[in-house]
């Protein structure tokens, strides 16, 4: 059992408390079957049937979810480099950049990765944010599919940053990062998530959907939706400070989403890494600036974000900052807790300009510090 709580850590930072015991429809094991509902058997199970059959996607090689590394994993050396597009690979969970991202063969032993998280200190917040916007989430029928964060009172005056997310485990539920996200929204931003959201603002706690995994082509969706004025009643975007972000699963959508994609100025990358070795490659063709979170030596991403910091081009500013908390960060703490300040002062400092953020992370002697961030800005090459 503490295993599979643990897992349920990896796939999403909230805490999930019952789990059916079997799955006569998918033969799945039991906490594989409780995420993905629709999952057939004989079928890849990390696929939804709908996007399965629009897509024409290619089967994933590996459906048997497992904390352990099977035996017969192939040599990542063995592994073709063939290049693809986003277009192309949208199906696969957490897009190119991710490949088959729960397939065992290449994620690691999970047990002893995740760390603590959140754990007791994970709210419901209603707040609206710290910032100078109070915030909240919305829903609008011409983008069904996903989550709009912003401000309450539209900003009249000045033009705001766009950030469109992925949340952990590839979730469709747009709210299960709403305290983190609303946190950034305050800070004068408009952000887009992908999934509708599981509950209304106000109300409800921490949810579990499961169900149909989110693509990373949603993002991309998200900036068409801006780009054509749909958040025009929330407040007029500033298309030219474009950021895309996600959370593990999430994460790997982010990289894929932006990749190949010009109308990107920044990515982030939480609590995560390109895990498939055949997609690595794809490091090299990135052009824009990467900040990278994650949650020390307790977090499994860590060998894969310090890996990627490494491998992206020389000349590409990034930097790539650790808290020793955990896979599941401090997203479900009131205000997303450390990782939401540390996000409001990257996204301010490159979307908004704001050289007081900046300095949070070049001066050693700054509240990230103090809050016990370990920042390396040794590939922030724009100074
Ligand atoms: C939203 O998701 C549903 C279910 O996957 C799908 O049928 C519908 O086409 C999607 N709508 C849009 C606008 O993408
Ligand atoms: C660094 O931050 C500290 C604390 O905020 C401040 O007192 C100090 O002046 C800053 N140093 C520089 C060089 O900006």
């Amino acid at each position: 059992m503490r295993s599979t709580t643990l897992l349920a850590v990896w796939l999403s930072p909230v805490v999930v408390t019952a789990m059916p015991q079997a799955d006569p429809k998918s033969g799945m094991s039991s906490w594989a079957a409780s995420y993905f509902p629709n999952a057939r058997s004989g079928h890849n199970a990390w696929l939804d049937p709908q996007n399965d059959k629009t897509c024409s996607c290619p089967p994933l090689k590996s459906s048997t979810p497992s904390l352990i590394k099977p035996a017969n994993c192939p040599d990542p050396k063995t592994i073709p480099n063939a290049k693809g597009t986003l277009k192309d690979n949208e199906c696969l969970v957490g897009g190119i950049m991710g490949g088959d991202f729960f397939n065992p063969c290449y994620a690691p032993d999970l047990r002893n990765g995740l760390g603590p998280g959140s754990g007791g200190r994970s709210v419901s917040d209603w707040s609206g944010g710290s910032g100078p916007h109070k915030a909240q989430f919305f829903t609008d029928p011409s983008l069904p599919n996903h989550t709009i964060y912003a401000p309450k009172t539209p900003v009249t005056g000045k033009k705001l940053p766009l950030l469109v997310w992925a949340n952990g485990a590839c979730e469709s539920d747009g709210s299960a990062f709403s305290n983190f996200l609303t946190e950034i929204a305050s800070h004068g931003f408009i952000v887009l998530a992908n999934g509708k959201p599981s509950k209304v603002w106000g109300k409800g706690g921490f949810s579990m959907p499961g169900g149909e995994k989110s693509r990373a082509a949603q993002l991309t969706k998200s900036i068409d939706w801006a780009e054509k004025g749909g958040a025009a009643k929330f407040g007029e975007i500033d298309m030219s400070n474009v950021a895309v972000a996600g959370q593990s699963c999430g994460g790997v959508e982010a990289y894929s989403a932006s990749v190949y994609e010009p109308r990107v100025k920044l990515i982030g990358i939480f609590n995560t890494g390109v895990i498939d070795p055949a997609r690595r490659w794809m490091l090299k063709d990135i052009k824009q600036p990467i900040g990278y979170f994650y949650g020390g030596k307790v977090d499994f991403s860590e060998s894969f974000i310090t890996q990627d910091f490494r491998e992206i081009p020389a000349s590409l500013p990034a930097m790539m900052s650790s808290l020793p908390v955990g896979h599941g960060g401090t997203f479900s703490e009131a205000n997303g807790g450390k990782f939401g300040k540390a996000a409001v002062a990257f996204f301010k400092w490159n979307l908004q300009g704001d050289a007081a953020s900046k300095d949070l992370y070049f001066n050693k002697t700054s509240a990230l510090y103090k809050d016990g961030w370990t920042i390396d800005t040794a590939h922030w090459t724009q100074k």
